[in-house]
């Protein structure tokens, strides 16, 4: 029997099509499923026709791979990796390579990739972006692990990933252990935050301008010819154009209640953890987790009052400005992205590409757009930038946005229309560019009450003071930590 490239564990959506993909590319994957039947299944449906070939067991997977061996884990996150690993180990020998390919928390990836190389053989961790569509014809797909099991699965990833226009593909090494799950967290934390925003463009223009959904379907239309030309813009132009066998809009037909799988969740704890203000995104985490409170807001919405107000003026006009509003939020979105990003490599010590990741993020993915491409041209021309608003063509685009910005979010204020994305993104700017905020003040609180000590403008940063505020207090003071 001919030897397998790669062999693929994980037989559902992303498993089988990620075969596919393979399959149209040269390689023999050897497949095998937990549910034997689903293996025999693949064959005779979907894999009909193909070189795939069916195991069912491990050891009959392992069998018919190529060395070093390479098998990929196309299943649910958590405890089911860690099985597939042990059952696995004992059938691998020295230098073969276990890849991870579901969105597994960067932590267990740091974890098993110093396991499994602990026990001779090597690890990838991988985001891969992109949903069905993706894995079948292209995804996004990010690695990490153990640098040495890179040379080993390059080609095979790289010829199945997304390719921009010159070629090259969305896929390259990010860096090591957890490096590539989290960039694919924070791939999904960005997500979180263009959805959100997006569902707020979409609710000023449903409830401050009473447009319908065939007009925002034009507009969404409209704006992705433009700077804001993305696969979610995309899909959403489609969601609101798309009716069903009845006439009726599918969209109004959803309950508002937002699901969530957790990745952009772990992407704002982390923030957190390392002190990061990754406001935008941390928002659309927890505007997910104030829409699932349905009940709550139906009994709510019959006893709490706000505005009724309605929008008075160029209703044309104030579409524009949604629009830039958009794109300004965006900015800092990716912004407070770039920043986790840069605050994760050093916690961990990874040498994480800029431009590089930008390059991932610009096909295949579920952020895929225009704007990514402007993210890479800001890092090729300064690979050292510190900071994405501090690139000399997003300083002019925040500076041309801020005018609609402020009326959008001043407006919505005004009108009780919720925007916490759009709004978080604003005090983000307006903090981020002042170079005296009020915290002082804070730490005269946090010095009166709890000794904790302050530093002063007029002397060296770390040099610590405390102020007897009541003239009763000690000299006791507080140790100073960060948290
Ligand atoms: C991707 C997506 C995918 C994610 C789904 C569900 O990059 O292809 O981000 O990995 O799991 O979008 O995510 P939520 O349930 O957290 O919205």
């Amino acid at each position: 029997m001919s030897k397998a490239d790669i062999g693929l564990i994980g037989l559902a959506v992303m498993g089988q099509n990620l075969v596919l993909n393979m399959d149209d590319h040269g390689f023999t994957v050897a497949v095998y499923n937990r549910t034997l039947a689903r293996v025999d299944e693949f064959l005779e449906e979907n894999a009909k026709g193909t070189k795939v070939i069916g195991t069912h067991s491990l050891e009959e997977l392992v069998s018919v791979l190529k060395s070093p061996r390479r098998v990929m884990l196309m299943v649910k996150a958590g405890d089911p990796v860690d099985a597939f690993i042990d059952a696995l180990i004992p059938h691998l020998e020295e230098g073969d390579i276990i890849i991870d390919g579901g969105n597994s928390n960067y932590n267990d990836t740091i974890r098993r990739t110093a396991y499994v190389e602990s026990k001779g053989l090597l690890y990838i961790g991988t985001g891969v972006s992109g949903g069905e569509e993706g894995a079948r014809h292209g995804p996004s797909i990010m690695p990490g692990g153990s640098p040495a099991a890179w040379p080993h699965v390059k080609p095979i990833l790289q010829a199945i990933a997304a390719k921009v226009d010159d070629g090259t593909p969305c896929c390259d090494w990010v860096g090591e252990n957890g490096a590539g799950h989290y960039v694919k967290m924070t791939h999904n934390g960005i997500e979180y935050g263009d959805m959100q925003l997006i569902c707020e463009a979409y609710f000023l223009m449903a409830n401050a301008l009473g447009m319908s959904n065939a007009e925002m379907h034009e507009v969404f239309a409209e704006w992705n010819e433009g700077k804001l030309d993305s696969y979610l813009v995309e899909i959403t132009r489609d969601i609101l154009g798309y009716v069903d066998e009845n006439g009726d809009y599918v969209v109004d037909q959803i309950l508002d209640t937002a699901g969530q799988k957790g990745t952009g969740k772990w992407t704002a704890i982390s923030a957190l953890d390392m002190g990061i203000p990754l406001t935008l995104i941390a928002e659309a985490v927890l505007a997910r987790c104030l829409s699932a409170l349905k009940e709550e807001r139906v009994a709510a919405s019959a006893l709490l009052t706000g505005p009724e107000a309605w929008f008075e003026g160029d209703k044309a006009a104030f579409v524009n400005d949604i629009r830039d509003a958009l794109y300004a939020s965006k900015i800092i979105s990716y912004t407070q992205g770039y920043m986790l990003m840069r605050a994760a490599a050093a916690e961990y010590g990874w040498n994480l590409n800029s431009g590089g990741i930008a390059l991932m993020w610009r096909g295949g993915c579920i952020i895929r757009s225009v704007f990514l491409g402007k993210i890479k041209e800001a890092f090729d021309k300064d690979p050292k930038l510190s900071n994405l608003l501090l690139d000399s063509y997003f300083q002019e685009e925040v500076e041309a946005a801020q005018g609609a910005w402020r009326r959008v979010v001043a407006r919505a204020v005004e009108m009780g229309i919720p925007i916490p994305a759009m709004s978080s993104a604003l005090a983000f700017y307006d903090g981020y560019r002042r170079a005296r905020l009020p915290a002082n003040l804070l730490q005269a609180q946090r010095d009166y009450f709890g000794a904790h000590t302050y530093e002063r403008v007029d002397r060296p940063r770390g040099e610590v003071f405390h102020t007897n505020w009541t003239g009763t207090g000690g000299d006791v003071t507080s140790g100073t930590y960060q948290a």
